[in-house]
């Protein structure tokens, strides 16, 4: 299959480079790049340069009869039309998170799909981070840190929003869409419960229209809480997962996997000695000692190399099921849309999604 991506900026090029790598590898299906569309003169003549046919215009990409699926990677606000008329040009799709700007917009986008009978997929890239698969490992097997009850998720940056649009509203910039919208995501494929209610907080420490971080705390029938930030104005960041469970704590450090499983060995200690802190004495906050506790190795899993490509062309051929599907995406935007509804009226949302 031939495949051509349309926006070749930041996260387009790492498409394309990833593609070219996909397609060197032995298994899975071919694919093979077939070039890009980019609106700017010098995204297109970069392109030409890495030796990559940078097509004239989105008209000729999809006018190309030798592709078969197009990858959507312009800003947020672009997404749309090019989806509409990729599907009618009979394209199959990839179009990248936040495939929308809103609940509707991205119903509306599925419906193009639907009519014209084409694959859509939004790159949910997300779902096949090692530090995720990780986290969703312990939370899955209750002999790692007992029965998981509360998670923190967060992702931390200390240099405000990047680039142009990402900091217009129009253009569907701002926080939640841009990270919010993957934590949420991942979050929905861990706890397989309802949600019954959450509260959120947007930030705007360097005064964009948008927001430039959020806080989301949400309440899941099955007694989970889970707690997701998103920051850009921390310089020193706190662990990119804490989840505590029954029998344990783990923390995940960052995207290097650092951290571990700090282990009760005894639930309770009542021997626990006091410490001085600050100015005064405490047995509650002292931390445990001795062998009350065991450290022990995070349960590591490492996804399978380019494995959203190699599902993606599979079930273009039919082979296999898309491994993000639209009731998926669009619960995601519904609870954006509440967490917003939060953040906005300062309101705990009491809605089950
Ligand atoms: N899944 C991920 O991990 C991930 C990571 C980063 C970005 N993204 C998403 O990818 C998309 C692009 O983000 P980015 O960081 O690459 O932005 P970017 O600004 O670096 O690149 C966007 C590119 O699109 C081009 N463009 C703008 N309007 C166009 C149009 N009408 N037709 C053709 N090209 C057009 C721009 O010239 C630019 O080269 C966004 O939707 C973003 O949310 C996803």
């Amino acid at each position: 299959m031939k495949i051509a991506v349309i926006g070749y900026g930041g996260m387009g090029s790492f498409h394309a480079e990833c593609l070219q790598q996909y397609s060197k590898s032995a298994s899975g299906e071919r694919i093979e790049l077939a070039g890009i569309y980019d609106i700017d003169p010098a995204r297109a003549a970069l392109a030409k340069e890495r030796g990559i046919r940078a097509y004239a215009g989105a008209d000729e990409l999809l006018g190309d009869a030798s592709v078969g699926a197009v990858i959507i990677a312009t800003p947020n606000d672009v997404h749309a039309e090019y989806v509409k008329a990729a599907a009618a040009a009979g394209k199959n799709i990839i179009c990248e998170k936040p495939v929308a700007l809103s609940l509707q917009q991205a119903e509306e986008m599925y419906g193009y799909a639907e009519k014209a009978g084409v694959l859509f997929e939004v790159h949910q890239n997300r779902r096949w981070d090692d530090d995720f698969l990780t986290v969703k490992n312990i939370y899955d097997h209750a002999e790692n840190i007992g029965s998981v009850y509360r998670l923190e998720s967060r992702v931390m940056g200390g240099n405000g929003i990047p680039g142009d649009w990402r900091k217009k509203k129009a253009q569907g910039g701002g926080m939640m869409l841009d990270w919010g919208v993957h934590l949420i995501d991942q979050m929905l494929q861990m706890v397989k419960s309802r949600v019954l209610s959450l509260y959120c907080e947007y930030s705007y420490i360097y005064g964009e229209e948008v927001e430039d971080g959020c806080r989301l705390s949400v309440k899941f029938e099955n007694g989970v809480e889970y707690l997701v930030t998103v920051a850009t104005d921390c310089f020193c960041n706190l662990p990119r997962w804490q989840v505590y469970g029954t029998e344990g704590t783990a923390t995940v450090t960052g995207w290097d996997l650092s951290g571990g499983m700090t282990r009760a060995v005894v639930r309770h200690d009542d021997a626990i000695a006091g410490i001085r802190a600050g100015n005064g004495f405490t047995r509650t906050m002292a931390p445990r000692v001795g062998d009350t506790v065991e450290q022990k190795p995070l349960p590591l899993v490492h996804a399978e190399p380019f494995a959203f490509y190699k599902n993606f062309a599979a079930a273009c051929a039919g082979k296999e099921k898309p491994a993000i599907v639209k009731d998926e995406v669009l619960r995601v935007f519904r609870l954006m849309e509440a967490a917003e509804r939060s953040a906005k009226e300062n309101i705990v949302v009491k809605e089950i999604i």
